[in-house]
């Protein structure tokens, strides 16, 4: 057996040394030999996979971390690695934000960290490169002739350029000019649409592979969706918060409608209480949807809307969701993470009411299927500037890009069926981590290292390809010897 040595820059949470491990054949493996990292809860999940000895916690700016790298990683085979993409991101502030916001990120430091990746390449003199990145990155351009005659260059023929001149390869099999790929998780098994480019480079002077999709093709098995990923999953329901109740902005539309804001509660609970009835995985939720029925009857028939009634009845939603152990983790260790954010009342009636696949701007929009005058009445934010604020997931379809955003909010993230956006750990599925993995940190820590990484299933084929390019190399050189 061959055993091919790793070294995982960037490497976040580790999808890609995951998929990288599993991508092993009955004549070659990989093993990581170091993961480099900044981020302390990152470093403690690589720590609980990878082991204490293969984990350098540091700054790969900063010469020390550098100097690390190279007392311990000299022979390695392969470089992988995906620098953060702030700037280059299609979502959040590079395409939405403030012109002073993005000013500050075409400055931001980050911007340049893929730099540090091919000096320790350099050094190393690995016979293979994998560099991934945000499709984003396509448009990031710069000035390649420091203001001379203001050519601007993709930055990623650039990384392929500088690869090319310090004696990689670059070029794509079967291509004349193709150097990178533009890949779709949900076409390699992934339930998730998520777009990357990748650049495979080796120094063994031959083409690269072409990732051949897996799903999704006419002689493919079809996407995996959402269902089939996270529907086993037992139901959990957020607390809801109470305090800020009477300052949510919109408040004013429920005391309006506060007889039908709770029917749609309570229905979107008897949902809920029907199928587990069915499955007879939880007990507790027919118990809750009852004694919430009830409570809802005794509000609904007083003859004004009272905030302190409201306020009531969620603390006693919150209260029996304890009682009746809706959220227990089970037997199960690693469904410690599949817990909900809190979320506050207007939310949770919006996510009910939006129809499955479908978001605020379809739900605002007088000309679509879904428009629905209450819904529209009730968003909160800006309407003219964002209107994909709220985005719920469809059962029969493979999920939107999750990401990092979701550390700060889940808003576009709504669960197919339950009152909430989706857990770390149903993240942690749709983004094809195996089921026993364990992220470290708070909830936010685990959104982060999720929503930043290379989906292990996508970067098994990239492993595998790059198997099947090293045998292919071999042979070569073999014929080459014994001839
Ligand atoms: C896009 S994520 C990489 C995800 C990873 N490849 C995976 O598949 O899970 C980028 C990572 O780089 C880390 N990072 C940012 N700046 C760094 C630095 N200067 N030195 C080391 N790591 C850094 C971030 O903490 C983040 O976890």
């Amino acid at each position: 057996m061959k055993t091919l040595k790793v070294l995982d820059l960037f490497a976040g949470g580790g999808g890609f040394s995951t998929g990288f491990l599993q991508s092993k054949n009955i004549n070659v493996e990989f093993e990581i030999v170091k993961a480099v990292e900044l981020d302390q809860a990152a470093s403690d999940t690589l720590r609980g996979h990878l082991g204490e000895e293969r984990v350098i916690q540091g700054d790969i700016t900063c010469t020390s971390t550098k100097e690390k790298i190279y007392k311990t990683c000299s022979d390695v085979d392969v470089v992988i690695g995906g620098p953060p993409c702030q700037t280059f991101s299609l979502a959040g502030p590079a395409r939405s934000g403030t012109a002073e916001m993005r000013e500050k990120l075409k400055n931001d430091s980050r911007n340049t960290l893929y730099k540090h990746f091919f000096e320790i390449v350099d050094y190393i003199k690995p016979t293979f490169v994998v560099f991934e990145n945000v499709e984003g990155m396509l448009s990031k351009k710069v000035d390649a002739t420091q203001g001379l005659n203001n050519k601007q260059v993709q930055v990623i023929e650039l990384i392929c350029d500088e690869l090319e001149s310090k004696g990689y390869t670059t070029n794509i099999e079967n291509s004349i000019s193709d150097r990178f790929q533009v890949l779709n998780a949900a076409e390699y098994g992934v339930p998730q649409h998520r777009r990357r480019i990748i650049i495979i480079a080796n120094r063994l002077g031959c083409e690269n592979p072409r990732l051949e999709p897996t799903n999704g093709f006419f002689d493919k098995p079809s996407f995996l969706t959402v269902k089939h990923s996270i529907a086993h999953l037992p139901v959990r329901l957020p607390r809801i918060s109470v305090s800020r109740l009477d300052n949510l902005k919109n408040i004013d539309v429920i005391r309006k409608n506060y007889r039908k804001s709770l029917s749609f509660f309570i229905e979107s609970l008897e949902i809920l209480a029907i199928k587990e009835a069915e499955t007879k995985k939880l007990q507790g939720l027919e118990q809750l949807y009852k004694r919430l029925k009830e409570e809802s009857e005794y509000i609904k028939g007083k003859r004004s809307y009272k905030i302190y009634n409201l306020k009531k009845f969620i603390a006693l939603y919150n209260e029996l969701i304890l009682e009746y152990g809706i959220n227990e983790f089970e037997d199960s260790f690693h469904l410690k993470n599949h817990q909900s954010r809190e979320h506050n009342f207007r939310d949770i009636i919006i996510f009910i009411k939006t129809k499955q696949g479908s978001n605020s701007a379809r739900f605002m929009n007088r000309a679509s299927d879904d428009y629905n005058e209450f819904l529209d009445s009730l968003y909160p934010y800006n309407k003219s500037k964002h209107k994909d604020t709220y985005v719920k997931h469809s059962w029969g379809k493979p999920s939107n890009t999750i990401l990092a955003h979701m550390e700060k909010d889940g808003l576009k993230f709504i669960h197919p069926e339950q009152p909430r956006t989706l857990t770390p750990y149903e993240a942690q599925l749709l983004q094809s981590f195996p089921e026993d993995y364990i992220f470290c940190g708070g909830r936010n820590d685990q959104y982060r290292q999720i929503g930043n990484a290379v989906p292990p299933k996508l970067a098994q084929s990239i492993g595998r390809s790059l198997i099947h390019l090293y045998e292919k190399s071999s042979a070569i050189n073999s014929e080459v010897s014994i001839g």
